[in-house]
């Protein structure tokens, strides 16, 4: 009796645990970073693991793998890549934002937008097409119009997203932007916001909701050209049809506290491995010879060691030699290092995630991409930013407000700043403290951001599609959205009343005075 209990409690559980097997899921990844690939590729690694039958379409070869994915990788042209390995450059060489990046991508960057669109015109793409598939993966970066594919597939769309939730990802899934008291991060706020942070923040908030018109308008006319079949439904259809998004967020360890819908959810931390693989011999060597600890410098996968002016890695150079600290300094161009030093490892491939998951690495020097940071955090290793482009600025500005390092303008430093700076974050232990108890909250979760994919992509293919989660608001129009309607039924009753009121007490007055001064009036006749 009690076996059989047992054994139907197992089988239950089983029924009710096991993931949908052996899902045909297709991947659109085609962003031109390296860095929201790791991301992109790291839950389809999740899900091929799991057992599930995985297609990954990249226009770059991914770091990231999984043997049993079949991938397709369909790469720019070569004038496509000259142009925008120029851009990259001449970016690394200036000061730049979020405002003027997004500039640039409607501009001379559009070959990051129009690369996008080719590729599902390109014969090696249109082969998924064969494919009978049972769910659509897409890594969202300005490529709404790629939803087109899941609508000729006729399957369900989860969106992919490496970074917190921002204006552009909330209208997906109608979730609520709250300008009042979410600080778009570029704002530098800590709530609540005084009256002049919330100004800028709906400033912020409401350029970005222009360009992002600009973009819809762009993205909608790329759409219609590709998808010309009579049966499509049309782009901003495909988009009220998004079953879910994933974001690459934690908001109760990384804040701000502010409402998700259930359509989102939070994968934030995705790329970093559970448990840290074995360094390479030599790498591994390395940091067990650095008894007074490992310094680890990389400036990402994006930048190129020669992006950066020979000036600043020569004063990078000349204060990392002379610190009593091991460096390991992601460097390219073996042939041509900065400089030899005894404490100094050059390697142009790092295992990155695995060094900052070793014991002896007390401090890394990062450009200040989000994924870096995330893993720094993660792992509990204070950083020195040293920002380029893009995100890079607001990133580190948002590490060293949460108080796990300094920040320094790379085409600024000096010997004198950049030693301080280092110096600083080794020796005053707030930096540590502060990050290693994040990484205590970052890791306390019901289930890790793996579990999390698996979960929730499950739960799509089990329901085909999750339309039971989707907020009602994704079916409303701005008018409506805002009650703004009624407000302005309410204001017109107003208004009728006050005129009315009006009305009758003119009138009133007309009867009393009238039957006063009718007689005067009479006495001059
Ligand atoms: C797995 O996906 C590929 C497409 O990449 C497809 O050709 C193959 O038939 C699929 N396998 C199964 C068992 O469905
Ligand atoms: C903040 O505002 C800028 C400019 O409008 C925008 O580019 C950026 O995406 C916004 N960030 C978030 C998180 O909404
Ligand atoms: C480790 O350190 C010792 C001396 O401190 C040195 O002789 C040896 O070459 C070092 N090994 C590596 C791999 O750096
Ligand atoms: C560093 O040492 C290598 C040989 O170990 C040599 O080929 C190279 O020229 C040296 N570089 C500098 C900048 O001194
Ligand atoms: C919306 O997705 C469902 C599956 O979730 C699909 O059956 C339906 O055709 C899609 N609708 C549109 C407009 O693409």
């Amino acid at each position: 009796m009690k076996m059989l209990a047992v054994f139907s409690a197992i089988v239950w559980l089983l029924a009710v645990a096991s993931p949908s097997q052996g899902a045909n899921i297709l991947g659109v990844y085609s962003a031109l970073s390296p860095s929201h690939l790791i991301i992109h590729m790291s839950t389809a690694k999740a899900l091929a693991e799991a057992g599930h039958n995985v297609t990954v379409v990249s226009m770059m070869q991914p770091k990231v793998m999984h043997k049993d994915i079949h991938l397709i990788v369909v790469p720019v042209t070569k004038e496509q890549e000259r142009t925008l390995e120029n851009q990259m450059a001449s970016m690394a060489g200036s000061k730049n934002n979020i405002i003027t990046t997004m500039y640039l991508l409607l501009n001379g960057l559009d070959v990051m937008v129009t690369s996008q669109a080719d590729l599902l015109k390109d014969p090696r793409f249109q082969r998924v097409f064969e494919t009978k598939f049972d769910l659509m993966i897409l890594g969202s970066f300005f490529n709404d119009f790629q939803l087109g594919v899941a609508g000729k597939l006729k399957v369900p769309v989860i969106v992919d997203w490496m970074i917190p939730s921002n204006t552009m990802i909330d209208e997906f899934v109608a979730n609520p932007s709250e300008v009042s008291y979410v600080p778009n991060e570029s704002t530098f706020a800590t709530t609540p916001m005084s009256f002049f942070k919330r100004a800028e923040n709906l400033v912020k908030h409401v350029i970005l909701k222009y360009l992002t018109i600009r973009f819809n308008y762009k993205f909608n006319r790329i759409y219609n050209e590709i998808f010309t079949d009579k049966d499509m439904p049309t782009l901003s259809e495909m988009k009220k049809n998004i079953s879910m998004v994933f974001v690459g967020s934690h908001l109760i360890s990384d804040g701000p506290i502010r409402p998700l819908v259930p359509a989102i959810i939070e994968v934030g931390g995705i790329q970093v491995k559970e448990q840290p693989d074995p360094l390479p011999q030599d790498i591994e060597q390395f940091m067990e010879n650095s008894s007074q600890g490992a310094i680890f410098l990389s400036f990402g996968s994006n930048i190129k060691s020669y992006m950066v002016k020979p000036e600043i890695v020569g004063i990078m150079f000349k204060v990392l030699s002379g610190l009593k600290q091991n460096v390991i300094w992601k460097w390219e161009d073996l042939e041509n290092t900065p400089g030899n030093a005894s404490n100094i490892f050059y390697k142009d491939w790092l295992p990155q995630d695995d060094i900052l998951a070793h014991p002896n690495t007390k401090l890394f020097v990062t450009h200040a991409g989000k994924g870096s940071i995330t893993e720094s955090q993660y792992h509990g290793v204070p950083m020195v930013a040293l920002p380029i482009f893009g995100d890079h600025p607001l990133n580190a500005a948002l590490m060293v407000n949460s108080g796990y390092g300094v920040s320094l303008d790379l085409q600024t430093i000096t010997e004198d700043t950049f030693r301080e700076a280092i110096n600083e974050v080794l020796e005053n232990d707030k930096y540590t403290q502060a990050v290693r108890k994040f990484s205590a909250l970052y890791r306390d979760r019901p289930l890790t951001p793996r579990q999390s994919v698996l979960f929730w992509v499950d739960y799509v293919l089990r329901h085909h599609g999750a339309p039971n989660l989707q907020s009602p608001a994704v079916h409303m129009g701005f008018v409506e959205l805002h009650n703004l309607d009624i407000y302005a039924l309410v204001l017109a009753i107003l208004i009728f009343l006050v005129f009315l009121t009006r009305l009758t007490v003119k009138f009133l007055f007309s009867k009393l005075l009238g039957k006063a001064k009718v007689p005067a009036r009479k006495k001059k006749q």
